[in-house]
């Protein structure tokens, strides 16, 4: 009988690498290994995509996933002005989607009945994987065996990968556990985890110091079309590469840090420490923009569905009908969120510095102190007649004006 196969989301890590070996030994399975190229720092997956084959893949491929990544699924997140708990950009929670979709997609093409992870069973990106391959292919079957395995500690892996031929790691262990994409870097445990603790400064790749850093504060001119960034001081690029050099341009200037106390989806709290100098740059540059091109209705209803998107997005539920309904609003807004900002970066800190559009909502005339003010200040006394009515009926009947009680 032919063996059941398997697509694994192989990352070369020590865990995703036992698993390759132990779908086989202990499930008698066909694996097919896929590395995704989400922007991580791990830049020649070769040597990865090849050790799943010394290790028996009957399939191993490194799939280049990053323009996608940013085109598919990151614009959206600019759009949302993607945080989580109106801090974290979200960056784990956004690549595991397209991650399953690749992995559904190749389970399709080598009619494979399993999907394995590597994930353990008191995270978010376990709840991430198996959502988004359940709504994308509820026949397929899911193995998690990290959460599956009696093999408790690092140590126990490490003598289960040496009995079975797995090469494992020669430096130490690493004293964090990291995640990172084109959208930023996760850092997580060892010291972390007491929540007095200063991070430490090895922990940080992707941004400067901002004590460090040049005293002069570097200027950058983020254009938008559509809602979407497309160009870095006036020279127009796609996407990816807007999103790259922002990592440079926000990174060297100290931008970007974050240490927070997070809600998982399982209900822990966890300290997680983020560095996404682009990811924030581009979000803060979009929604200063917005400020300009939308009226103040559809950005209290939209501030209202950006909580709404990076909570349903950080839960597992990319693929879903309320992240599509909120992006058909955001679709609509977004086709006037086109113009120009001007950001200042200095040591760390971020400022708005300027902001042009052709569909800006802000009127010189309305707006000015000075000469030609076109504004009918007259109309405001029947405005404000009509404004203050309310107030003046509570008063006289139960405020105030009522001598019922005094008021504070
Ligand atoms: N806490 C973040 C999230 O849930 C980061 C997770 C990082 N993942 C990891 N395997 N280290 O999105």
């Amino acid at each position: 009988m032919a063996k059941e196969k398997v697509v694994l989301a192989y990352s070369g890590g020590l865990d995703t690498s036992v698993i390759v070996k132990w779908l086989q030994v202990e499930r008698g399975m066909d694996v097919i290994a896929i590395c995704g190229n989400v922007g991580q720092d791990e830049r020649d997956l070769g040597p990865i995509k090849q050790k799943a084959l010394d290790m028996g893949a009957i399939v191993s491929e490194a799939v280049d996933m990053r323009e996608e990544y940013a085109e598919k699924i990151l614009s959206k997140a600019i759009w949302a002005n993607g945080k989580y708990e109106g801090i974290y950009p979200l960056l784990s929670a956004l690549s595991r989607p397209l991650i399953s979709k690749h992995l559904v997609d190749i389970a399709h093409e080598y009619g494979a009945t399993y999907v394995a992870h590597g994930c353990t069973g008191k995270g978010n990106d376990q709840v991430r994987f198996e959502t988004s391959i359940q709504a994308l292919d509820p026949s397929l079957k899911i193995i998690a065996p990290v959460r599956e395995w009696d093999l408790k500690t690092r140590d126990e892996e490490m003598v289960w990968a040496e009995a079975h031929g797995v090469p494992v790691p020669t430096t130490h262990k690493k004293p964090y556990s990291i995640d990172d994409n084109l959208w930023g870097r996760a850092i997580e445990c060892g010291v972390l985890e007491d929540t007095w603790n200063t991070p430490p400064a090895d922990i940080w790749t992707m941004t400067n110091n901002p004590e460090d850093c040049p005293n002069d504060p570097e200027t950058v001119i983020i254009g938008f079309k559509g809602g979407v960034p497309c160009s870095v001081n006036g020279v127009e690029m796609p996407l990816l590469d807007v999103i790259l050099k922002a990592n440079e341009i926000a990174g060297r200037n100290g931008y970007g840090r974050i240490d927070m106390i997070e809600d998982r989806v399982v209900g822990i709290k966890s300290r997680e420490c983020y560095e996404c100098p682009g990811a924030l740059l581009l979000i803060t540059a979009h929604q200063a923009l917005e400020m300009l091109c939308l009226d103040a209705e559809a950005l209290k209803q939209k501030a209202k569905l950006d909580v709404e998107w990076a909570s349903l997005v950080y839960r597992g539920m990319w693929f879903s009908q309320s992240r599509l309904a909120i992006d058909a609003y955001n679709a609509y807004t977004q086709q006037f969120v086109t113009g120009e900002v001007r950001i200042k970066l200095c040591k760390g800190g971020i400022f708005v510095d300027g902001l042009r559009s052709t569909y800006s909502l802000y009127d010189y005339n309305l707006a000015t102190y000075d000469e030609g003010d076109q504004f009918d200040h007259s109309a405001s006394r029947g405005f404000i007649e009509l404004h203050s009515l309310p107030s003046r009926i509570w008063s006289r009947v139960q405020g105030p004006g009522s001598g019922l009680q005094p008021i504070n």
